[in-house]
């Protein structure tokens, strides 16, 4: 690709998820600032939490990063020796993932991209030895189905990155008889989200649920995963995950 091809593609709208490297100082602008801080926080997190499950390195396995926009974490698992393939519902984003791969070169037999609704998903069970579900879970009409899918075709280790409610106190319900409750301490909330057409990093469906940390550990527990970790940020992780506005689980098969 020309520098002008590439000047082009880093510049036209819209702005990117991910600050890639083109060449000849060539960067892809981000749509905003705090994306660097938060991308940094989750390899932070996610990279030593690999290195811990996969001893052996991740060299020649088999792993899916659904949703995976621009791509950048389908590259960093490629970096690492991984045979990936990345999947988007929105084609723009799966276009400027190959056309990154065009220019920085990395190898088409180990690395693949594809524009496919991850609720569609008709993998084998087991396919992956590694799934990354990064922000996506909180953009979903049907996370339940979603999160079933992903056990089906995991076969060691799902890392989810996720949004979460603040809610903590269980939510109050009756329950079939006059004073009769239930205290449910995993909560979803509906957020119908504003900007389904336009925004290309949000949900594709209007309607999604956010749910508190309790509700990831339930709603993956009943999956069928058989254990389920939240990850500590580290000390300068961005704010966000400080707070535990977004965290970062692993689930194991
Ligand atoms: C907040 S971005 C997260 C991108 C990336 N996984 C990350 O965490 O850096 C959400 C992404 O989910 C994609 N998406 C939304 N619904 C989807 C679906 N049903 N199947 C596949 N991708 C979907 C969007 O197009 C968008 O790229």
């Amino acid at each position: 690709m020309t520098r002008e091809e590439r000047l082009q593609l880093a510049h036209t709208p819209p702005a990117w998820m991910y600050e890639f490297d083109l060449g000849e100082g060539i960067l892809t602008p981000l749509l905003s600032r705090e994306l660097r801080q938060i991308h940094r926080t989750r390899q932070d997190m996610i990279l030593p939490a690999l290195d811990r499950c996969f001893r052996e390195g991740l060299a020649n396995l088999d792993c899916l990063d659904v949703a995976c926009n621009e791509g950048y974490f389908s590259f960093l698992l490629h970096s690492l020796g991984a045979r990936v393939r990345g999947i988007d519902v929105r084609s723009l984003n799966v276009e400027r993932a190959r056309a990154v791969q065009r220019i920085q070169g990395q190898d088409s037999a180990r690395l693949t991209f594809a524009v496919e609704d991850f609720l569609d998903n008709r993998d084998p069970p087991d396919r992956y030895h590694l799934t990354l579900f990064l922000g996506l879970l909180y953009h979903l009409e049907n996370p339940m189905g979603a999160l079933r899918i992903l056990h089906r075709v995991t076969r060691r280790l799902c890392v989810v990155e996720t949004q979460l409610t603040r809610q903590q106190d269980p939510v109050v319900s009756g329950w079939g008889a006059a004073g009769t409750f239930l205290e449910l301490p995993a909560a979803l909330a509906i957020y119908r989200e504003p900007d389904v057409e336009e925004n290309r990093l949000a949900a594709h469906r209007g309607l999604s649920f956010i749910p508190n940390a309790a509700a990831v550990r339930e709603m993956l527990g009943a999956a069928g995963f058989s254990r389920v970790e939240l990850v500590a940020p580290p000390a300068d992780a961005n704010p966000q995950y400080l707070a535990q506005d977004r965290a970062v689980f692993l689930a194991f098969k």
